[in-house]
């Protein structure tokens, strides 16, 4: 297996900081004998640390406002609309979370699957606000693997008029194969990222990972 000691993340990608909170929630996820109903809860912890990040990277402007003592206090407010994407169907387990931290927000959806002749990444359905090209978009899929899907869904993006840096990718685990492929294809749009794992295995499962995300938190083999 590929170790992760020698790989320099891309600058575009910024990890969540590696506290011991995030290890211990890691560590609950990737274990196989955990039953659904903690792996949706704590996995749904995990998304809230990834969303609240991603906003992290959304651009601001000065605020001024008059606190109950009438004192000022200089803060910020957000520049510019958002909105999420969640790639089907693991990707639409990370919609509550993100509705948690922006009430009402939009969330449109892109179905990829693997094409059984050619076995690449083909799209399926699309449903996006129809305003998405003026928004900035949190696009949501927990596994980084092989990028394939993500990739497709950037393109979609792109094709209905998103620019590149107005995109924020949400993701739980990584792999270097991943993020190399897909930092060379869309360089401008920046990544946050859980934790970064060693590799891919033979059937494009992140290693160590943890298993199939849709399958387990959504309860299907
Ligand atoms: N998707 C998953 O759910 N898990 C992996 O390891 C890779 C892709």
């Amino acid at each position: 297996m590929a170790g992760t000691d020698n790989y320099e993340l891309p600058e575009q990608v910024k990890l969540l900081a590696q506290t011991t909170q995030l290890k211990g929630l890691m560590t609950i996820i990737r274990d196989k004998e955990t039953p659904r109903s903690d792996f949706i809860f704590y996995a749904d912890r995990i998304i809230r640390l990834l969303v609240e990040e991603g906003l992290n990277h959304l651009p601001v402007v000065d605020k001024t406002v008059m606190t109950p003592t009438n004192a000022e206090y200089q803060g910020i407010d957000f520049e510019g609309r958002i909105c999420g994407v969640s790639i089907m169907r693991a990707g639409e387990a990370m919609e509550q979370g993100l509705r948690e931290c922006c009430r009402s927000v939009r969330i449109g959806k892109i179905l990829i699957q693997r094409d059984e002749e050619t076995h690449q990444p083909k799209l399926y359905y699309s449903k996006l606000p129809k305003d998405i090209a003026s928004r900035y978009v949190l696009l949501l899929d927990p596994m980084l693997a092989t990028g394939g899907s993500a990739m497709q869904a950037v393109q979609v993006l792109l094709d209905n008029n998103v620019k590149e840096d107005h995109i924020i990718f949400l993701n739980l685990i990584g792999s270097p194969e991943g993020i190399d492929a897909f930092v060379q294809r869309y360089p401008k749009v920046k990544i946050v990222i859980g934790e970064l794992d060693a590799c891919l295995n033979a059937d494009k499962y992140i290693m160590p990972g943890c298993g199939d995300f849709g399958c387990r938190y959504f309860g299907t083999d």
